[in-house]
């Protein structure tokens, strides 16, 4: 049985072979591979995106869903989180998809099930199915030459699970990430190469990756406003000029701090572009995860 808990636990081929049913789901939309199995989502942290591409993917496949209520459910008499997901399974789903704020969660739970357990993002730790369609959507965006490509991730790059996965899964494919971001919000991970400021690096990249400010997972606060923030970081058409550059985000967009409201509608964005992509990636994940 497999999970997917990080992309490694793809090869490279896997992941080609994945990419290759995206695509063909994207232009079906729909199939009934998945006819008669059941998905249980449990979302412990909030979710637009992620949850419903899941689920979309789900139906689309065939599948039934059920989603768990977390704000109902009896987590609050105190039962623990084990404990919910051992009932869960004892259900007999055929895949569970879990997010939750603990980094690591999901895969201390791969022991304690019977099914695939599929990693809707841990804390700052994962988001697999992000980074697989981070990674879609680029190689789809320059027909698969991507060796030698560039991609500026651009903000709160120390407590992004986006960040986090893609850097891991991007130069598997021979594009290199450079992390852009204010000291506080660097990360600590040395092999990748970071600067401060958009524009030391926006001659050299081929991508720019916005990125939310994940505030709820610092103690600290940094801004009085994010105004302050956006000064540096919003990316405006300013900085974008006429350059042959895509942006990417994976939401949700903090408007006007992140990515300003004209850039959003610049045709180089491709926001809404990788959410579509987001349900098919999610098809070929599910199709393949599930037996
Ligand atoms: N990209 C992403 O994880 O978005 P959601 O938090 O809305 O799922």
């Amino acid at each position: 049985m497999q999970h997917l808990i990080t992309t490694s636990d793809f090869t490279k081929d896997e992941i080609i072979e994945l990419f290759d049913d995206a695509k063909m789901f994207r232009d079906l939309q729909s199939s009934d591979c998945l006819k008669g199995k059941l998905i249980v989502t449990l979302f412990f942290e909030n979710s637009t995106r992620t949850r419903s591409s899941f689920e979309i993917a789900a139906k689309r496949l065939g599948a039934e869903v059920v989603s768990l209520d977390v704000g109902s459910s009896s987590r609050s008499k105190g039962e623990t989180i084990f404990d919910t997901v051992a009932n869960i399974n004892a259900m007999k789903p055929d895949a569970i998809v879990i997010r939750h704020s603990e980094c690591g969660l999901p895969e201390s739970l791969k022991e304690h099930v019977n099914c695939p357990i599929l990693n809707a993002g841990d804390g700052y730790n994962a988001h697999p199915t992000q980074a697989l369609l981070d990674l879609f959507t680029i190689l789809d965006h320059f027909n698969n030459n991507v060796e030698g490509k560039k991609v500026a991730i651009v903000g709160d790059v120390k407590t992004s699970r986006v960040a986090s996965s893609d850097s891991k899964l991007l130069p598997r494919f021979g594009i290199e990430p450079i992390f852009v971001a204010p000291d506080h919000f660097k990360s600590e991970d040395e092999s990748i190469r970071q600067v401060t400021l958009l524009s030391e690096v926006i001659d050299e990249v081929d991508v720019v990756m916005s990125l939310r400010t994940q505030l709820e997972r610092h103690s600290q606060v940094y801004y009085t406003s994010m105004q302050e923030y956006a000064k540096d970081y919003c990316i405006t058409k300013e900085i974008f000029k006429d350059r042959d550059l895509i942006l990417l985000h994976p939401g949700p967009v903090n408007r006007n701090i992140d990515i300003d409201d004209e850039m959003l509608l610049d045709p180089r964005s491709k926001v809404l572009q990788q959410v579509s992509n987001g349900v098919a990636v999610r098809m070929a994940v599910l199709k393949k995860l599930i037996k």
